[in-house]
């Protein structure tokens, strides 16, 4: 078999597989414990799915990937780089490689949905002038991959939700990006439209070639789109691989939460009542059944 140049060059880093990856990552706030030793290797071209119910410390996670937190302990690298202990100055280039569409993906409502997503082209004109012609093309571009073309000239008050996301998602994508991090991008949209997102993050990755990085409490969302699965609990990985594996487990824990028997106010109502029948005695429970006060299922 005739090998190609490319082939033993890509293999002989294994790291370069990964373009992004984090080791043992520990973020406290105050007295709250968030990351307790996350390490993840982000595998590129594929989208890695972190699965895992509010409050687990999902955002927390995504923002130290392009350092809006920096952590405690631990590192986090892009393409063999430490990025966690470079100054602002230093991160700006890092940052302009990701696209991050926020979890409330807001837009800037004063301005016209091309304004938008020309937004991150203005910015980045002082370094790199180009010219009117290309900002206008990109944003063409990008908003067609969106599928709201038509769309260039209105205000965001005059979008529906599923819209705006797919506007933010055009103007985290203008400056071409070579990782794309979603935070909860289907929370809030019924079940179509988050299947509109669901195919343009499968979408993305292809035309892009990016790695993508979605963080959700979305399982519909998360078989969809995922390549690479891991589920997050309480600030720590319980279980990583292909999708495939998850539908096997037999951690409780995880079975519950793939099963939706708990939902996210259960696992914490779960939680809650561990950490206090430790501390102190209390009426008896019925062990099988937690007390689920505030649950809206
Ligand atoms: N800047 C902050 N200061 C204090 N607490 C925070 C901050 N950011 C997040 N938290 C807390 O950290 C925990 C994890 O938050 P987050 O990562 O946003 O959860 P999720 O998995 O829902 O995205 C939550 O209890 C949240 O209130
Ligand atoms: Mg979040």
């Amino acid at each position: 078999m005739i090998r190609t140049m490319a082939e033993p060059v890509a293999h002989s880093n294994p790291r370069a597989d990964f373009p992004v990856r984090v080791v043992g990552l520990v973020k406290n706030f105050e007295r709250l414990k968030v990351l307790k030793g996350i390490s993840l290797d982000f595998p590129r071209g594929k989208t890695t799915v972190i699965l895992g119910p509010s409050g687990c410390g999902k955002s927390v996670l995504l923002k130290h990937l392009v350092g809006l937190e920096r952590p405690d302990r631990g590192s986090v690298w892009y393409e063999n780089q430490r990025v966690d202990t470079l100054s602002e100055e230093r991160l700006a280039p890092v940052r302009r490689e990701f696209g991050f569409l926020f979890q409330n993906g807001a837009l800037f409502d004063s301005m016209s949905v091309e304004d938008n997503v020309a937004f991150p082209l203005r910015e980045l004109e002082a370094s790199t002038p180009t010219s009117a012609y290309e900002h206008a093309e990109r944003v063409i571009r990008v908003l067609r991959m969106v599928g709201l073309e038509e769309a260039a000239q209105k205000m965001p008050s005059e979008l529906s939700g599923g819209q705006r996301k797919r506007i933010a998602l055009a103007r985290a994508i203008v400056l071409r990006p070579k990782v794309v991090l979603y935070d909860e991008p289907t929370t809030g949209l019924d079940p179509i439209r988050s299947d509109v997102i669901n195919e343009l993050i499968i979408k993305m990755k292809s035309a892009l070639g990016a790695t993508s990085i979605v963080v959700t409490h979305d399982l519909v969302s998360a078989f969809r789109v995922a390549d690479h699965l891991v589920m997050m609990h309480e600030g720590e990985i319980m279980l990583e691989g292909p999708p495939e594996i998850f539908r096997d487990s037999t951690d409780p824990v995880v079975s519950r939460f793939l099963r939706g028997e708990a939902s996210e106010d259960e696992l914490r109502a779960i939680r809650d009542a561990s950490r206090h029948d430790g501390n102190r005695s209390q009426a008896p429970r019925d062990s099988t059944r937690p007390s689920t006060p505030h649950s809206t299922r």
